[in-house]
């Protein structure tokens, strides 16, 4: 049997992190209690849990699914080929070098978006839920017969090239460049092309859950707001046929069969869910006086450590914007920091860098790495006339970790890595004069 609600796709509810309660058919949500003796419609009740059952409750993530059958309902996983999708950040000696690729090409053979996943660097270890992972993948064929679940992480999708029609067992996300989704830890779903083809950027998340940075004194609104995550609606598929789970778990990938869809969830309730963003809704803050803040108030999410301020993970964006800064160096200054630097660029140019950093491309700027404006940018700025200048069609991001950000043995010797790279700053003129 196939039947497939489809006239609720891409309806989203609004908020960042809400208690959600939603149903594709009516009737199909038990009323005051979550697993009555016989859950409504015929249905199965299964809880999804986020978080440990005793996290405090305003960090607790959980939801209660009623679907058409639990997700027991599977042979036994085996192992298969990770082939570059990895999560092992040792095979090569990590260099301090600053690194920085050009796109990846799309790949020529069928490939879908788990297929098309390639890891190029990573921090932290899966078994004690620290760091993150950076991938680029390339796709070009629908997820129709597979689904897959990340039991690692949680994914941040940034695509940069081509729509994905993200269908889970919690509803449909649509995202396009200038948008990300977030699929949390262990969430079934399958991607489709829209456009036929994609390209763009994850960043798996091992450690704790993204969420909104503290405002500080910039007060109660600013950055990304609440209101503008939005998560979807429930929808499902009643489908049976030869499928196959594909699951990513301590690192390796596994598969099995099964014999009807997985997203069969006809209703939830709840706050462990996948949710969009569009980057464009960001509420750029900066200096209006002199000089420019640190990037941190590009922050969009982040992910925390045990250690206060000291993020796992920040997600942090360079959007359109307005400099208007007075007797200041307005581009990114000279920098060493302590935190490590994954870039990559969705659309547009970055300001520290005239050329060769590309959309689809990435750099790294590691722990303590030297880095800033190439030559030419830095000769451009510092003679620029200062009158307000906006920043359009341009959105840069950067994935940054307390951990030295690892890259792999492919990211080390793809034909994309720009030996050169070290070469735009090495004509920066010594201006001294006494
Ligand atoms: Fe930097």
């Amino acid at each position: 049997m196939t039947r497939t609600k489809s006239e609720k796709q891409l309806k989203y509810q609004s908020g960042f992190g809400n208690e959600f309660a939603t149903e594709a058919d009516e009737g199909a949500l038990p009323v005051g209690q979550n697993s009555p003796q016989r859950a409504p419609l015929g249905l199965y009740a299964e809880q999804f849990s986020g978080t440990s059952f005793t996290t405090p409750r305003l960090l607790n993530k959980r939801t209660w699914t009623y679907r058409i059958q639990p997700s027991v309902l599977h042979r036994p996983f085996r192992q298969i080929e990770n082939k570059l999708f990895v999560s092992k950040f040792d095979e090569v000696v990590t260099t301090p070098n600053q690194l920085r690729w050009n796109p990846l090409p799309m790949p020529e053979a069928e490939t879908d978006f788990i297929g098309g996943i390639v890891t190029m660097a990573g921090c932290g270890d899966i078994f004690a839920q620290t760091g993150i992972a950076v991938h680029i993948f390339a796709c070009n064929k629908a997820m129709t017969e597979r689904f897959f679940y990340n039991a690692d992480a949680e994914m941040l999708v940034a695509a940069e090239s081509g729509r994905l029609k993200i269908l889970t067992e919690l509803g449909v996300i649509e995202t396009e460049a200038g948008e990300i989704a977030v699929l949390p830890r262990g969430l079934k779903f399958r991607v489709e092309l829209p456009d036929g083809r994609a390209r763009g950027y994850i960043c798996e998340n091992y450690g704790g859950h993204f969420r909104l940075p503290d405002l500080g004194p910039i007060g109660a609104n600013g950055l990304a707001n609440p209101r503008d995550f939005e998560t979807p609606v429930a929808w499902f598929e009643d489908k049976d046929g030869d499928f196959e789970l594909t699951a990513k778990f301590g690192g390796n990938l596994w598969t099995t069969e099964i014999k009807s869809s997985p997203l069969n969830v006809v209703a939830w309730h709840g706050n462990y869910a996948p949710y969009k963003y569009d980057l464009r809704r960001f509420n750029t803050i900066g200096s209006v006086s002199f000089d420019h803040p640190d990037p941190s108030i590009y922050t969009v999410l982040t992910s925390p450590s045990p250690e206060v301020g000291v993020a796992n993970c920040d997600f942090v964006i360079f959007p359109d914007r307005w400099l208007v800064a007075e007797n200041t160096f307005r581009p990114p200054w000279f920098h060493r920091n302590f935190m490590s630097e994954f870039m990559g660029l969705v659309f547009g140019q970055y300001d520290a860098k005239e050329e060769g950093f590309i959309a689809g491309g990435a750099s790294l700027h590691n722990q303590m790495s030297a880095h800033g404006p190439d030559a030419e940018a830095f000769e451009k700025a510092s003679n620029a006339e200062l009158k307000p200048q906006k920043l359009s069609g341009t959105l840069a991001f950067m994935f940054e970790s307390r951990y030295i950000i690892r890259p792999t043995k492919f990211a080390m010797e793809t034909a994309e890595l720009q030996h050169g790279y070290f070469e735009v700053w090495q004509t920066l003129p010594k201006n001294f004069k006494v």
